[in-house]
C-alpha cells in the first residue's frame, strides 16, 4: 500500500505533490505498519470534533470559536479561536480506491463491518461507524451538494464533479506553524487576510470511522476563501483557511452560528476557520 500511495503522488501533477505530502505525511507511518494495527484503534475524530453537524448542534461547545463575521477577518482583529490540537499522525489513514471499494459502506452492511472490524455491537467504535454511516446516507441540505469519500481518488472525482473534469485542483489546510499547546486560545490576525480566488469551494472534514472517511460538500452559492495568518500572545503562529458563506438565507434558520454571532437568521454572511485536519479543494486559476 505504501508504494501504491507514493507511485500515484509521483505520477500525479505537481499540483497535487503538497497535497500528497499533506495527506500522507502522518497517516504514512500507519500504513507502513499495516492496516490492521489501525482497525483496534479508536476512531480518533470523535463525534464532536467535526465541523459537519453543526446544523444539528444546539449546545455550547468550544467548537463554537470557529465562527466570525465578515467584519472581522481584517489585519489586527483579535479573536477567541477553536483549533484542536490532536495528532494528526494517530488519524486513520486513507485507502487506495481499490481497497475502498473492496469494503461495504452502507448501514445496512454494518452488522458486517463490525465483524470484520472486530468491533462488539455496543461499543463506542460502533457508535462512530453507525453515525458516520448514517451521516453520509443523509439527504443533502437545500442549496449543497455533499459526498462521503473513502478514498483520495473519490475525493478528486467529487472535487472535479463540482469544478469541471479539467480543473486542475489544488488544497489548502490550517496548518499550525508552531504547534500550540492549548486548543482554545486568542489569536491576532497578522497579516491583511489574503482571498483565495475562487467563488466556489469543496470542504473535506474527517468523520470518525477505521479508515480515513472525508465527508465533503460544497454550497452552491458563493463561498469566499481566506489564507489567515494568526498569531497567539505566547508565540503560537497558525496559517488558517477560513471560508465566509456569503448568502446563508436557504441554511436552517436555527442554524448555531446565527445565535452566537448574535445575528438575524440567514441575513448576512458567515465565516468559520477550518480545523487542522479538513482539506479544502479550490481550482487553480486557469
Ligand atoms: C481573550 O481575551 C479576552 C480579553 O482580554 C479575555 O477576556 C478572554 O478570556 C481571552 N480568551 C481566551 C480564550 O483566552
Amino acid at each position: 500500500m505504501v508504494s501504491d500511495f507514493a507511485s500515484w503522488c509521483i505520477s500525479s501533477s505537481v499540483l497535487l505533490a503538497l497535497m500528497c505530502a499533506q495527506v500522507s505525511y502522518a497517516r504514512m507511518q500507519h500504513i507502513e505498519e499495516g492496516p490492521s494495527t489501525n482497525y483496534q484503534q479508536q476512531p480518533s475524530s470523535t463525534m464532536d470534533g467535526s465541523t459537519h453537524e453543526l446544523a444539528h448542534m444546539d449546545h455550547m461547545d468550544p467548537l463554537v470559536n470557529i465562527f466570525f463575521k465578515i467584519d472581522d477577518l481584517k489585519f489586527g482583529k483579535t479573536m477567541a479561536i477553536y483549533l484542536p490540537t490532536k495528532d494528526l499522525s494517530v488519524s486513520p489513514h486513507l485507502l487506495s480506491s481499490e481497497e475502498a471499494k473492496s469494503i461495504p459502506f452502507s448501514s445496512t452492511q454494518l452488522p458486517k463491518l463490525l465483524d470484520f472490524f472486530s468491533f462488539f455491537r455496543d461499543s463506542r467504535q460502533a457508535k462512530a461507524m453507525e453515525y458516520t454511516l448514517k451521516q453520509c446516507e443523509l439527504e443533502p441540505p437545500k442549496g449543497e451538494i455533499r459526498f462521503c469519500a473513502t478514498s483520495l481518488e473519490s475525493m478528486l472525482d467529487f472535487a472535479r464533479s463540482v469544478f469541471g473534469s479539467d480543473a486542475q485542483l489544488q488544497v489548502l489546510t490550517t496548518t499550525f506553524l508552531k504547534k500550540p499547546t492549548v486548543s482554545l486560545q486568542n489569536y491576532t490576525i497578522l497579516r491583511v487576510p489574503k482571498q483565495v480566488p475562487t467563488s466556489r469551494i469543496v470542504a473535506c472534514h474527517t468523520l470518525p470511522y477505521p479508515y480515513a472517511v472525508f465527508y465533503c460538500h460544497s454550497q452552491k452559492s458563493e463561498t469566499r476563501l481566506f489564507q489567515v495568518l494568526l498569531g497567539a500572545e505566547n508565540g503560537d503562529r497558525v496559517q488558517a483557511s477560513a471560508a465566509c458563506h456569503m448568502d446563508t438565507s436557504q441554511w436552517d434558520r436555527d442554524h448555531v452560528s446565527f445565535r452566537l454571532l448574535k445575528i438575524n437568521p440567514r441575513s448576512s454572511p458567515v465565516c468559520h476557520f477550518f480545523p487542522p485536519d479538513n482539506l479544502v479543494w479550490v481550482p487553480l486559476p486557469a
